[in-house]
């Protein structure tokens, strides 16, 4: 690894900068991840061994937020809030920007701490601008701080960032694990109508992990949301996350080994979001771990699919790899499109729509 993860002492850290960095390192762990359980090992994409197009046909072509974008793919957001998050933040951006991804920036909290944390992060983010002028960038903030801010804030934190939409995250079972947790939802559901009224760029709704049920999806009908990214069950894991920083034999570390498989799988929260969402822009996460993962949410309806982790990985091991990893997301995707038979991936979705 190039750059990142040096170890520094505790003492010289504030500690919201060390629980970032203790995140950062802990997500990396593989024993961290819900693997197997997003449901896509029991996706299955109908060949087709006569396709009638060249591969050179297949476009990957998609919508992000109604409008066009190169491609579908997205970097989730990751956390910021430590040192080397500007470092690693430009060298995605740089990439994003240079293959047509959106990239969703971490937790913009500590922007919220107070004026010189805001104004730092106004520098950081016009260096990235300045490096990737034409990224699709998406802010990100916790529904906790989503019910406790004014919008007049909440305004320049996106404006702060020049992002094209704000994230907000749910993530419920985290808070209740982090001993700094804020688990305080109450108010959520208001604060996030307002927020989709007022704020004047599209609201993304997304989990962090252990994805949407229908019974929570059923309530974000009608909330005026620009899309739903259901991030599910199958890859990081804040519970294991969580359940790792915590003392060994403590009642939070037992409390999150019980809870290690808690949540919906990525392709029920899908099919969920599609049944009773379906008017709603619909972004997937949550496990996807190669092109064809990607191909199969896409196949369920999916009109954008991100990546967290694997992201985070790449990246770490330098802008090459980074890229390297990029082109085989892409090429894994087109050749599921090839091999189904489809030229783009809205007729991928009509194709299995049709089919099933
Ligand atoms: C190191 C790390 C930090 C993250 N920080 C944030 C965050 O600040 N805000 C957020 O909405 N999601 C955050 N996530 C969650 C991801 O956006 C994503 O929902 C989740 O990791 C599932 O995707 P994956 O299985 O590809 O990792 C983070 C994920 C990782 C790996």
């Amino acid at each position: 690894m190039d750059l990142l993860l040096n170890d520094r002492p505790a003492a010289l850290e504030p500690g919201f900068e060390q629980r970032k960095r203790d995140h950062l390192r802990l997500a990396l762990a593989p024993a961290h991840e819900a693997r197997g359980l997003s449901g896509l090992d029991a996706v299955h994409l109908m060949h087709d061994a006569l396709p009638e197009l060249d591969l050179e046909d297949v476009r990957l072509d998609a919508q992000l937020l109604g409008q066009a974008a190169p491609t579908p793919f997205f970097v989730a957001g990751m956390t910021a809030g430590h040192a080397d998050a500007p470092a690693l933040n430009l060298r995605l951006a740089r990439a994003c920007a240079r293959r047509g991804w959106a990239l969703g920036v971490g937790s913009q909290r500590r922007q919220l701490a107070g004026p010189a944390e805001l104004t730092g992060a106004v520098d950081q983010w016009r260096r990235l601008r300045d490096a990737a002028p034409g990224l699709v960038l998406i802010g990100n903030l916790g529904l906790s701080q989503i019910v406790a801010t004014p919008l007049p804030l909440l305004r320049r934190l996106v404006q702060s960032l020049d992002a094209q939409a704000l994230a907000v995250h749910l993530n419920p079972l985290q808070e209740c694990l982090q001993p700094e947790g804020t688990p305080q939802f109450r108010g959520g559901l208001a604060a996030l109508r307002d927020l989709c009224a007022w704020l004047g760029v599209p609201v993304v709704l997304k989990e962090t992990g252990c994805g949407f049920s229908p019974r929570t999806l059923a309530k974000l009908q009608g909330l005026g949301l620009g899309a739903v990214d259901v991030s599910g069950l199958g890859g990081t894991h804040w519970g294991r996350v969580e359940g790792a920083r915590a003392e060994e034999g403590s009642p939070l570390a037992l409390a999150a080994a019980t809870f290690a498989n808690w949540g919906e799988p990525t392709v029920d929260a899908v099919r969920a979001a599609c049944r009773l969402l379906p008017d709603t822009e619909l972004w997937a996460s949550g496990g996807v771990r190669s092109g064809l993962d990607a191909a199969k949410l896409i196949a369920l309806g999916a009109k954008r699919v991100g990546y967290a982790k694997p992201a985070l990985q790449a990246a770490l091991w330098g802008d090459a790899a980074l890229d390297d990893w990029m082109a085989r997301q892409e090429l894994e995707l087109r050749i599921a499109l090839f091999c189904s038979g489809a030229r783009t991936p809205a007729e991928m979705r009509r194709l299995h729509t049709a089919e099933h």
